[in-house]
């Protein structure tokens, strides 16, 4: 019979063959990490219109806010935001980009999508955007942004009113709604059935290179640290949407996500160092 496998009790202790896996594994974690919140930063900038991530971007997504009407600029929204990132390059000229730019920047009204010279907003969406963005497209998108029922019908003010600032024309400021809780409760639930798994095995190996000199209460909550955060931020997203208090836990969000990056980052330059270094004499 082989003899049975000692499990040493400092991560340290591990083979050297294990030790180049888990540096291996843990250095991945860091990039993933990484690109994690370079996506933060892609996803977000551009929701006020302007470059770059401000709290301004987050008052607008998480919770709602009444912007000033500026003659000439479209007041934010999805619809602004993607059209000019991701979507841009599915116009099939400037001039159709001009066209559904025009109808945001005019308030978005349901009888100027389908008034006007052709082609009208509605023929632009028909033409460039309904190929994906309808019922019967079969593309994956369509589930939760769906213009229309079908690629060859005109899309419906009614669909398309959840990614478009509605504003009356003579309105001086818009209510800017904060994203959609379809939209939300996609992003909750495909955050909190994955984040966990890489900052479980993160904060594991956390507990395997013993932080602490006894393994105590404190270990413990060093190690949940970056997960109670995690559950912080998220609850977070739906906090701010509380009218009146909401705009406050947006700096909770913030201050959380800040936190989290400190603590995920210690744990994981923690293990680093651990893996490799002498062992004590
Ligand atoms: C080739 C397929 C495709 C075409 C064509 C397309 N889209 Fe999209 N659209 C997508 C995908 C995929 C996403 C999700 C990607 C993302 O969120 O970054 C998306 C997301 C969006 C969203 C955000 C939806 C949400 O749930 O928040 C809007 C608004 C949008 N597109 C508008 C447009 C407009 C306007 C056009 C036409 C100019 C267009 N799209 C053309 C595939 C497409």
């Amino acid at each position: 019979m082989a003899a049975p496998v000692a499990i040493p009790n400092h991560i340290r202790g591990l083979p050297l063959a294990w030790r180049i896996l888990l540096t291996v594994v843990v250095t991945l974690l860091g990039f993933g990490y990484a690109s994690a919140l370079l996506n933060v930063l892609g996803q977000n900038e551009l929701v006020d219109g302007q470059p770059g991530l401000t709290i301004e971007d987050l008052r607008l997504k998480y919770a709602g806010a009444y912007v000033t009407r500026e003659a000439g600029k479209a007041p934010p929204s999805r619809m602004l935001e993607m059209i000019r990132g991701s979507m841009r390059q599915y116009f099939s000229d400037d001039s159709e980009f001009d066209i559904l730019y025009a109808w945001l920047q005019d308030g978005a009204s349901a009888a100027a999508l389908t008034a006007g010279e052709e082609p009208t907003p509605a023929d632009v969406l028909l033409v460039n955007c309904l190929g994906c963005h309808a019922d019967d497209a079969g593309h994956e998108i369509a589930d939760t942004a769906s213009f229309g029922p079908s690629q060859f019908e005109l899309p419906e003010h009614q669909r398309l009113a959840q990614f478009v600032t509605v504003a009356a024309p003579d309105a001086t400021e818009v209510w800017v709604a904060p994203r959609d809780w379809r939209g939300l409760a996609l992003t909750t639930h495909a955050h909190l059935l994955s984040v966990p798994v890489f900052v479980v095995l993160l904060a594991g190996l956390f507990l395997w290179s013993r932080p602490l000199p006894a393994d105590n209460a404190s270990t413990g909550w060093l190690a949940a640290l970056p997960l109670l955060l995690f559950l912080l931020d998220v609850a977070c997203w739906w906090l701010a949407r509380l009218p009146g208090v909401g705009v406050a836990f947006l700096y909770v969000l913030m201050a959380s996500g800040a936190l989290f990056a400190a603590a995920f980052l210690g744990q994981w330059a923690f293990v680093l160092w651990s893996l490799w270094r002498r062992p004590a004499m």
